[in-house]
């Protein structure tokens, strides 16, 4: 999961590329790298490090040109030192070149290279292409790629720049995602949006098999087999600046504090006569309302927001519902009714093992709707039926509006559904409306409680261990709140059925393990209550998230971390957010990379 961008046109491409990768570093952030080619020389400059440690380099020993490419990258293959940095060149320095994916058979060909001269300088599976380029190189570098493409197994989104033919720049997409931006004057490739919108909003997204030669006013689009190949340019609705900080120290805080603006929009947009309207297309209304099963195959945080989605399904739609992590999906033989529709939830739309989960349903001739956020992501692109969920470019490793945006179209299309089968009566249809026309009002009281969240990790945030609890709807809540907390603070922390504990997690209750229960006035209420007071009796520490005006907590936690009343179906919308800037200011405290936590990226096309 590392971020690309390529440019050739009049702007000086060292700051286009830098700041086109500082706007895809959560793509990955362990090396960087730029190349860029002045005068007929090829010139880099790469190194360990983030971006800014990049930028350092290149402010000491300036790069000229006006085209060129820059990487930053996720390290696969190859320690994370400067030579395994990219760009990658050939033997003679005349060919580099930037790679997303894995070369599955690059030890074969890294022998077979060096048995026939090649000189390698880094351990990296990436630095195999440049030099077959250099091989197959032979007065054509379109011709020089197609041969050296048909020699690559695995996964590839490479671009290429050469002083052979500096005219010209050629990206190239094979299972890792790769988009051309079509600029006035000038032509862009990058691995996602944000880095293409200071500089245009037309768009191209490659599929899998295409190779995209590019000149500074042209393009023209190949298959592998180097027939040309015609795509439709896309205008894309993201503005520059929602890539930008406004003024929050990270961007996970910034969209923390996103939500309510991303619900009115929603709202706004998908409940325009009072009725949920998310099933604009009245193919997918009368497919859906034929299927006998959602089986929801999802990642990380969109998996816990699935998990929401089969309660919501089950209780207002009435439709059985399961919710399985992609990572297994795709690997277990499920046994499929040809009534199943598939659910991918993916903010990125590129996450490797949901969309090899949508190939799996696609091949057994299911319906597949996914419910994304990027546009034209290659998941949005491979589904049947496509639900975006409008949060605005993400750009916090930790998933956080869209996580809540995921939630609020999952209940509308479990309302939608409930209501076109008769299983929801006009008046209570009406009282589920009014009550997410609240929402965003209701989260910004919830965020307006982020000083005591503060103070709260203020206390907490060197705790070795955690434990979330939550029952029924809200069990996913703690699953979401857990991995906020360890994926951003490093703090090892588990998520658990409340009514589980007694199996054996019970075991770990000790004065020292801060246990968050997520207690909302809900139908498993007064059984969470038991569940507290059992940990309670063990001497845990215990923050709640309870309902406004519930006297009856105070009596268990010692923290009370309370939210508006709700319909129970809409609990985890706001029972996530303190969870969220919990794990946000412990981290912070902790010193820890909030929007670049160690070890992740944003979007993980890699199995
Ligand atoms: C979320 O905080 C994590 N960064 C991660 O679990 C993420 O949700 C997961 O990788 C799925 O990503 P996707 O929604 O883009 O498919």
């Amino acid at each position: 999961m590392c971020g690309i961008v390529g440019y050739i046109g009049n702007k000086d491409v060292d700051s286009v590329i830098l700041v086109g990768l500082e706007k895809l570093e959560y793509r990955g952030y362990d090396s960087a790298g730029i190349a860029a080619i002045h005068e007929g020389e090829l010139f880099i400059r790469k190194r360990k490090g983030r971006i800014v440690d990049l930028y350092s380099l290149v402010n000491g020993k300036p790069i000229k040109g006006n085209v060129g490419i820059g990487h930053t990258r996720w390290a696969t293959h190859g320690k994370v030192t400067d030579e395994n940095a990219h760009p990658h060149t050939d033997c003679n320095n005349t060919i580099a070149v930037v790679h997303n994916g894995i070369i599955e058979n690059y030890i074969e060909l890294k022998k077979e290279l060096t048995e026939r001269g090649h000189v390698f300088k880094s351990d990296t599976d990436s630095e195999v292409i440049p030099h077959l380029i250099e091989e197959n190189y032979d007065g054509d570098m379109l011709e020089a790629i197609l041969k050296t493409i048909k020699k690559l197994k695995g996964a590839f989104a490479f671009v290429v720049i050469s002083t052979l033919e500096p005219d010209k720049i050629i990206g190239v997409r094979m299972a890792s995602p790769l988009i051309l931006g079509v600029g006035e004057n000038e032509m862009l490739f990058a691995s996602d949006i944000p880095a293409l919108l200071s500089h245009t909003k037309k768009i191209i997204t490659l599929d899998d098999g295409e190779i995209v030669v590019a000149r500074q006013n042209s393009f023209q689009i190949y298959d592998f087999e180097g027939n040309p190949r015609e795509k439709e340019i896309k205008e894309i609705t993201w503005e520059a600046d929602m890539v930008e900080k406004e003024g929050f120290p990270h961007y996970m805080l910034k969209e923390i504090h996103e939500q309510p603006k991303v619900f009115v929009k929603n709202i706004a947009s998908y409940l325009k006569s009072g009725e949920p309207q998310i099933l604009k297309d009245f193919n997918l209304r009368r497919i859906l309302l034929n299927k006998n099963e959602f089986y929801i195959q999802a990642s990380g945080t969109s998996l816990h927001a699935g998990m929401i989605g089969t309660y919501m399904v089950q209780d207002l739609a009435r439709v059985k519902s399961v919710a399985e992590y992609s990572s297994e999906f795709r690997y277990k033989n499920p046994v499929f009714d040809p009534r199943t529709l598939v659910v991918a939830i993916s903010q990125s739309g590129e996450t490797a093992d949901t969309l090899a989960g949508v190939r799996l349903a696609k091949k057994n001739g299911l319906d597949v709707l996914s419910i994304i956020n990027v546009q034209e992501s290659t998941i949005a692109r491979e589904s049947d039926y496509v639900i975006y969920i409008n949060a605005g470019p993400e750009i916090g490793v930790a998933s956080t509006k869209a996580y809540t945006a995921q939630l609020l179209i999952l209940a509308l299309l479990s309302l939608e559904i409930g209501y076109l089968k008769g299983y929801i009566p006009d008046d209570e249809l009406k009282k589920y409306v009014n009550e997410l026309k609240t929402l965003p009002e209701k989260m910004r009281v919830v965020l307006s409680h982020e000083a005591q969240i503060q103070h709260i990790a203020e206390k907490f945030y060197n705790a070795n261990n955690f434990m979330f609890l939550g029952r029924g709807i809200n069990f996913p809540t703690a699953l979401e709140g857990a991995l906020k907390l360890k994926e951003i603070s490093y703090i090892h922390a588990t998520g658990y059925a409340a009514g589980e504990m007694k199996h054996g997690p019970i075991a770990l209750v000790d004065e020292n393990l801060p246990v968050v229960v997520v207690a909302p006035k809900t139908s498993v209420y007064e059984k969470t209550i038991s569940n507290i007071q059992e940990v309670k009796a063990r001497g845990g520490r215990i923050i709640i998230v309870a309902t406004e005006g519930d006297e009856e907590v105070k009596e268990f936690g010692e923290e009370i971390i309370y939210v508006p009343e709700t319909l129970e179906i809409f609990t985890p919308i706001l029972s996530i957010i303190p969870l969220q800037l919990l794990a946000y200011h412990i981290a912070v405290l902790r010193n820890c990379d909030v929007d670049k936590p160690r070890n992740l990226a944003k979007s993980v096309t890699v199995e």
